[in-house]
């Protein structure tokens, strides 16, 4: 039986349940758009879903999960016969939180590198037939500990700047596929995640609601950047960074 095809494009979002995933959810299907989203935490995601709108679809899984990630694409397929959009955007700091390389044991990157890198890259692979049939969009969410080195920030930075040329890597070998990848900095964001790396920090953080908005056009396809660019949020804007 082959599935109908919607005229609304779908988007696959990892960690939709709070933060900027949850906000692009909701912005991305006030567009139009219909979402397969997930988190771990089942009631805060059926939650999360009921306020996102009523073309979504909440998975409850770990992304570290291999077979959960294919879940996630068929789920996409099946139900709405297209792909347009990836956004990897569920991540960790590490099992144990922040920890200076002295402290961090392999077993910690491993996990690391699991959440962080393994699932990205696996879901672009699982994703690029339907992303190539749709000349569709490849999101990775960075950071800006992917660049600086910060004391504690190694796994979780490492595994960003590993994310970042997995982007510019998938952005070359796909161009004649009409994919377009991009890794973004979000900038610092008043969320769970930032709560618990800074917890004194809570000044002057963005509103993951004002940052889902700058990533817009690059779903409607009206910002200009090349594929490949590292991109970085600094609100209103989006920019190169
Ligand atoms: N907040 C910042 O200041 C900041 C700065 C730079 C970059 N970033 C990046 O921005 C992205 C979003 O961060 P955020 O601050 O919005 O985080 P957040 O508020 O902690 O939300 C993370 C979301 O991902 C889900 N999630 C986490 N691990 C998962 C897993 N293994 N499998 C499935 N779902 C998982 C969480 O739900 P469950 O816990 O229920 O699974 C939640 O829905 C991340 O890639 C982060 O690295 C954030």
């Amino acid at each position: 039986m082959s599935v109908p095809t919607s005229s609304s494009r779908v988007a696959v979002i990892t960690g939709i349940s709070k933060g900027l995933g949850f906000a692009l959810a909701k912005e991305l299907a006030d567009n139009g758009w219909c979402i397969v989203g997930c988190a771990r935490d089942a009631e805060r995601l059926r939650w999360a879903c009921l306020a996102i709108g009523k073309d979504v679809i909440g998975l409850a899984g770990d992304v570290a999960d291999p077979a959960f990630r294919l879940q996630l694409v068929e789920t996409a397929v099946r139900r709405w016969g297209r792909l347009d959009a990836l956004v990897n955007n569920a991540s960790t700091l590490g099992p144990h939180s922040l920890r200076p390389i002295l402290d961090l044991e392999e077993a910690d990157l491993e996990a690391i590198l699991r959440i962080n890198l393994l699932a990205p890259l696996t879901l672009m692979r699982l994703a690029h037939p339907h992303l190539r049939r749709a000349k569709g969009l490849v999101l990775n969410i960075s950071s800006d500990a992917a660049t600086v080195g910060y004391p504690a920030w190694g796994g979780y930075g490492s595994s960003k700047a590993a994310l970042d040329l997995l982007s510019k890597t998938a952005a070359d070998e796909w161009r004649d596929d009409g994919i377009r990848v991009f890794a973004v900095d979000p900038s610092d964001m008043h969320t769970d995640l930032h709560l618990e790396a800074v917890p004194e920090d809570t000044e002057g953080l963005a509103d993951p609601a004002d940052v889902a908005r700058a990533l817009v056009p690059l779903f409607d396809g009206s910002a200009a950047y090349v594929s490949g660019s590292r991109l970085r949020v600094r609100l209103p804007n989006l920019e190169r960074s």
